[in-house]
């Protein structure tokens, strides 16, 4: 398994809400400076995704860190975006960007675990997850818990890095990702490990169709996906 830091012996869980404690102060800038800004049209491209869900519908944004996707979630006009997440500092960032925005009536960040969440069954119109599933301990059991708490006929929607195929978008990507991103995030993160760990997890992680058949074991029905930015990154849609 792939953990942020390997000499340290806790769990991944432990280790990823740790390493995202430390960088949580600097993410949302070097998430912007890194993917020099597309980050943000992908998260856009994955809110259009539930645009035919039910009306005002009730989201929950997975691993939500300091709160982008579910701030992107506004524009589905939802009653409320419940967002959880395991890192205290990232969502300590969020909460204060969403109280300066004046979204605090609509968008709540909550610490939780989304490999065990306390929400009832059948209980989200929509769910959301943005760069998120990759950091999971327990991959299953995170799919599982979102199944079980979106209601029947809810769409789950995930964005998540993948690998791009094509000449010469895979040679300049490998070539960013594993030099260029260590190199510039670890310096501006103070963290040595958390930029390193991204194209790990990122290489690691069962993209594309392998996804799809995880969407599909916890029960997922008409599961697709598109690539984003030559492959750079996809959207997976499922129902349940
Ligand atoms: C790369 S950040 C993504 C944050 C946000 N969704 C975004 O789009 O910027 C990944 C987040 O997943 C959270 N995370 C990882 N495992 C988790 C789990 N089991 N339950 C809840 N959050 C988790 C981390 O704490 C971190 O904030």
């Amino acid at each position: 398994m792939i953990t942020p830091y390997k000499d340290n012996k806790s769990g991944k869980k432990e280790q990823v809400a740790q390493m995202f404690n430390n960088i949580a102060r600097r993410y949302d800038f070097l998430n912007h400076f890194l993917s020099l800004g597309i980050d943000r049209i992908w998260r856009k491209k994955a809110i259009q995704c539930l645009k035919y869900i039910f009306p005002n519908p009730v989201i929950l944004d997975v691993a939500s860190g300091t709160g982008d996707l579910a701030i992107a979630a506004l524009k589905l006009n939802p009653e409320k975006v419940i967002g959880i997440d395991i890192s205290e500092e990232m969502l300590n960032v969020g909460i204060e960007k969403i109280r300066r925005k004046g979204y605090q009536d609509i968008i709540e960040l909550q610490k939780g675990d989304s490999e065990n969440m306390k929400f009832d069954s059948d209980f989200f119109d929509g769910i959301i997850v943005a760069f998120g599933v990759r950091n999971f301990e327990n991959l299953n059991k995170g799919l599982s818990e979102m199944y079980r708490t979106l209601k029947t006929e809810g769409k789950v929607v995930v964005l998540e890095f993948s690998k791009p195929k094509i000449f010469p978008v895979k040679q300049i990507y490998n070539f960013y990702f594993k030099v260029v991103l260590p190199l510039i995030g670890n310096i501006i993160s103070k963290d040595n490990s958390a930029y390193t760990y991204l194209p790990e997890s990122v290489n690691q992680f069962p993209e594309r169709k392998l996804f799809i058949k995880e969407l599909e074991k916890v029960g997922f029905k008409d599961c697709t996906f598109r690539s984003l930015s030559f492959g750079i990154a996809s959207i997976y849609s499922a129902v349940k």
